[in-house]
């Protein structure tokens, strides 16, 4: 398993980079974390070529890795070149599709400098791009050499970008740690300090990963709140001006699904209300009307994870532990946006 290290003194690197092998390093960014985070780690880097591609889920591409390819075979990288991946999950996913395949793969490392990269997306081996307009389309598993989380970064994310990572913590610590649920589910805003919250949920995903790598079984807990999160977020992207963040509609995907884990008996009504309170104490209220509840079901229906025509998902069995593989209706996805929108509308 690759080491993930989690540093509060970015020139702590220095130390790491010691300890490598590698000859050659090439560091690829994106514009903003270009501007906001390679300066604080660029007097730490060794000798580099650095390549910046735009920001932005839109250039998880094709095209931007036939860029980032060019770039490495111009650099003259060789099978013992070092990739470094400094930005969010698009940067991470990207950088580490083409490092995996340049040459038939040189080792990486990923530097994540979101929130949502730094206790998810950098955590676990997935790699791949956006095809055709499907997410995540071309991939492959591959672990990065190592992870370098360092807190630093996050002074800089834009408030909405923090949130939408947050969701995905709320969701680690649902899915599995009761005692952690209790410490975070009366916070009243977001916290400031993120080490405790970076250690806690990057064990967790680490612990779920390494024991199903390859999302045969236990991994696909890690899906509670998405499969009506993802429905939500992909409606809303054909109106560019309702477009939410992934992490944001996951948040409502926790409610909705929390809904129906209470609906089955699985969590109490008292569970769910301190769920929606959290989230609706963080989170800024989305609107869906009535008569879109059914063409958002149905892109649930649509979702690659779904084995033929039954939608599968994630339920909670009680706060901090999940049941995967559970069978919805379309219906059901309609009921607990109703749920939703009533208990945003009421306050
Ligand atoms: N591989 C996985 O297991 C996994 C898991 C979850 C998500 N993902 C992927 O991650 C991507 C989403 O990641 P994301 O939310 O990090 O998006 P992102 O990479 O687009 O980053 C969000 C925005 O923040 C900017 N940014 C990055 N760091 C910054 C900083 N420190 N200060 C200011 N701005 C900064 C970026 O340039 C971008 O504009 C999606 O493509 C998703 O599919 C992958
Ligand atoms: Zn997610």
């Amino acid at each position: 398993m690759n080491t993930i290290c989690i540093e509060a003194q970015v020139e702590k690197i220095t130390q790491l980079f010691e300890k490598l092998p590698h000859e050659q390093f090439f560091v690829l960014t994106d514009k903003n974390a270009h501007q906001h985070c390679y300066p604080i780690i660029a007097p730490y880097l060794p000798q580099h070529h650095l390549f910046i591609v735009e920001a932005g889920e839109t250039h998880k591409n094709i095209q931007t890795c036939t860029q980032i390819w060019n770039a490495m075979t111009q650099a003259n990288l060789t099978r013992q070149a070092l990739s470094l991946h400094l930005g969010g999950g698009v940067i991470g996913d990207m950088g580490g599709f083409c490092a995996a395949t340049y040459k038939r793969g040189i080792d990486f490392i990923q530097i994540p400098t979101t929130l949502l990269a730094q206790v998810d997306a950098s955590i676990g081996g997935k790699v791949g791009i956006d095809f055709q307009g499907y997410k995540n389309q071309i991939g492959v598993f591959q672990m990065p050499l190592q992870v370098w989380v360092l807190p630093p970064f996050l002074q800089t994310l834009p408030q909405k970008e923090t949130l939408a990572g947050f969701a995905e913590v709320i969701k680690h610590i649902l899915i599995a740690d009761a005692n952690q649920w209790q410490k975070i589910h009366t916070l009243q805003t977001l916290p400031n300090q993120w080490i405790a919250y970076l250690e806690h949920s990057i064990e967790l995903k680490k612990r779920i990963t390494q024991a199903d790598p390859h999302e045969k079984g236990l991994r696909k807990i890690l899906n509670f709140g998405h499969t009506i999160g993802h429905a939500l977020e992909t409606y809303l992207l054909q109106y560019p001006q309702r477009a939410i963040l992934h992490g944001e509609a996951v948040a409502i995907g926790i409610v909705a699904e929390s809904y129906l884990s209470q609906q089955r008996e699985l969590i109490s009504e008292n569970d769910l209300e301190q769920i929606c309170q959290l989230i609706q104490r963080l989170y800024p209220p989305i609107n869906i009307a009535e008569n879109e509840l059914p063409h958002i079901a149905q892109i649930a229906l649509q979702d690659k994870k779904n084995s033929t025509q039954a939608i599968r998902t994630v339920l909670l069995k009680k706060i901090g532990e999940a049941l995967y593989d559970q069978p919805i209706s379309l219906v059901e996805i309609q009921e607990a946006l109703r749920f939703y929108i009533r208990r945003t509308t009421k306050r």
